[in-house]
């Protein structure tokens, strides 16, 4: 089989990719192997986001550029590229997709993603003048999680896992219930059996993925005990879990952040706004107060835990005083790190056609005075570890010579001096924060070296 080469450019979420991961171990036995760069590839997979327009749009513009490339190297007597849109905008633009791209080869939805394989060999007999197309509505979950393989996603020391899918909750800004489905949990065997398979595979960590993952419940089992579960597996030694909704923390999963060293201490929590009156409008079910009484409620279990969060400014109808109520909240509950957003009108969901519509000026100023609290908070997290040892997941050598990336228990990434080899976790001292970024070494070695002196 002569060898051929893809190159996927994964968009948006973890979820995603997770996904580009997995679309590289179904293509390999068609003889596929990956390539960083479009120019050295014969297939290239757009792995796509639509949660906000400005992602929507740039698949376009890629589109075009791919075009080009494609046209070049057909000029040059080469074959074309082969070119695929998968993913939400795949999933909830496919007539748009190949109305304004006419000569992308193949559009597969996420819940369809088994079928690649197939539609690849089609593609790559373009004279048939078929276009492959999917829909991934077509198809359950269920067949999608049997049909994808557990190995071979080449993750390395830090891995995604996906427990659960969709979204049931319907928030009236958002996209997801619409191009992801409704929620499907995975039966706990297959995650079992999966998170070992990564750990075979080097994963010392492994972040499980749900756009609801806190809705995760399989016959009888909730995350917290799904937790609890994989935290006994020896050799994981760091779990984290993402998205969560805050009405779907119980007991149970408070339980597992009060008793389980390997649960790492962040906890993604969106809020989206500190105003009752958006929260209600955005139908998110719950209050400022009830988001922060949650936020006590896991505190209380496990001090050590820090936060981060989504925001969108500039819902339909905020006023100054809905967003000072943001504001409120953030001092409120200190964050870690956060995401905010324009609000970003999306074809299809109830939000978009209120006309209580925010100009798109105020969205600005809003967005700003926000992440600059959001980026302070930030920043004084950072300092306050400087000075102490972290526990390091070292992931593999940066850029720069004798230094490698690694991540502390709160994600925060760090730029590590000293001996440190991929996939260990070394205690580092934490000498510099500056922003997004900590600088320290590790001092075992440091020790082990004086010692020898
Ligand atoms: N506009 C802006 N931000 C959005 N998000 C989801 N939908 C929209 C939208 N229409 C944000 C939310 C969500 C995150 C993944 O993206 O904050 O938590
Ligand atoms: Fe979207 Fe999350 Fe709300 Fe579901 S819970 S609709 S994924 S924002």
């Amino acid at each position: 089989m002569s060898l051929k080469h893809v190159h996927i450019k994964t968009f948006g979420c973890q979820m995603n990719v997770y996904d580009s991961r997995k679309m590289l171990s179904l293509l390999a036995p068609l003889g596929y192997a990956e390539v960083d760069t479009p120019e050295a590839a014969d297939l290239v997979l757009l792995n796509t986001c639509h949660i906000r327009e400005k992602a929507g749009e740039k698949v376009y513009s890629d589109l075009g550029r791919l075009h080009k490339l494609s046209g070049q190297r057909q000029k040059n007597g080469q074959n074309p590229i082969v070119l695929g849109v998968t993913g939400c905008v795949a999933q909830a633009e496919q007539d748009e997709v190949f109305r304004r791209a006419p000569y992308v080869d193949l559009v597969v939805g996420p819940q369809a993603y088994h079928r690649l394989p197939e539609l690849v060999v089609a593609a790559e007999t373009k004279h048939t003048g078929q276009r492959p197309r999917w829909n991934a509505t077509d198809f359950t979950p269920q067949s999608k999680f049997d049909a994808l393989p557990l190995a071979g996603s080449k993750q390395g020391v830090s891995a995604f896992l996906t427990i659960q899918e969709g979204c049931d909750k319907f928030c009236t800004f958002c996209v997801v219930p619409y191009t992801r489905g409704a929620e499907y949990s995975r039966p706990v065997t297959a995650i079992v059996e999966e998170a070992k398979i990564l750990m075979g595979e080097g994963a010392r960590e492994i972040t499980l993925l749900g756009q609801n993952v806190n809705a995760y419940h399989h016959g009888g089992v909730g995350l917290g005990k799904l937790l609890f579960l994989l935290a006994a597996l020896p050799g994981l030694d760091r779990l984290r879990y993402t998205t969560s909704h805050p009405r779907d923390v119980d007991e149970e999963l408070i339980e597992a952040h009060k008793n389980l060293p390997s649960l790492m201490p962040l906890l993604h929590l969106p809020v989206q706004s500190g105003s009752d009156k958006i929260l209600a409008a955005m139908n998110r079910r719950h209050t400022a107060d009830d988001y922060r009484r949650v936020i006590d409620r896991l505190k209380n279990a496990q001090p050590s835990l820090q936060f981060t969060s989504d925001f969108i400014v500039g819902f339909p109808g905020e006023t100054d005083a809905d967003f000072a109520a943001t504001l409120r909240l953030v001092k409120d509950v200190t964050y870690a790190a956060a995401f905010s957003f324009k609000y970003s009108p999306r074809p299809g969901t109830p939000a978009a056609v209120l006309e209580t519509q925010v100009p798109e000026a105020v969205k600005t100023e809003r967005l700003a005075t926000l992440q600059a609290l959001l980026g302070q908070q930030q920043h004084s997290f950072n300092l306050s570890l400087v000075g102490t040892i972290q526990p390091v997941l070292i992931m593999e050598a940066s850029k720069r010579p004798g230094i490698m990336f690694g991540k502390t228990p709160f994600w925060q990434s760090v730029l590590v001096t000293g001996n440190a080899a991929p996939g260990s976790i070394s205690p580092v001292l934490m000498e510099e924060a500056a922003p997004g970024t900590l600088h320290g070494r590790v001092i075992d070695n440091q020790l082990e070296e004086a010692t020898a002196a």
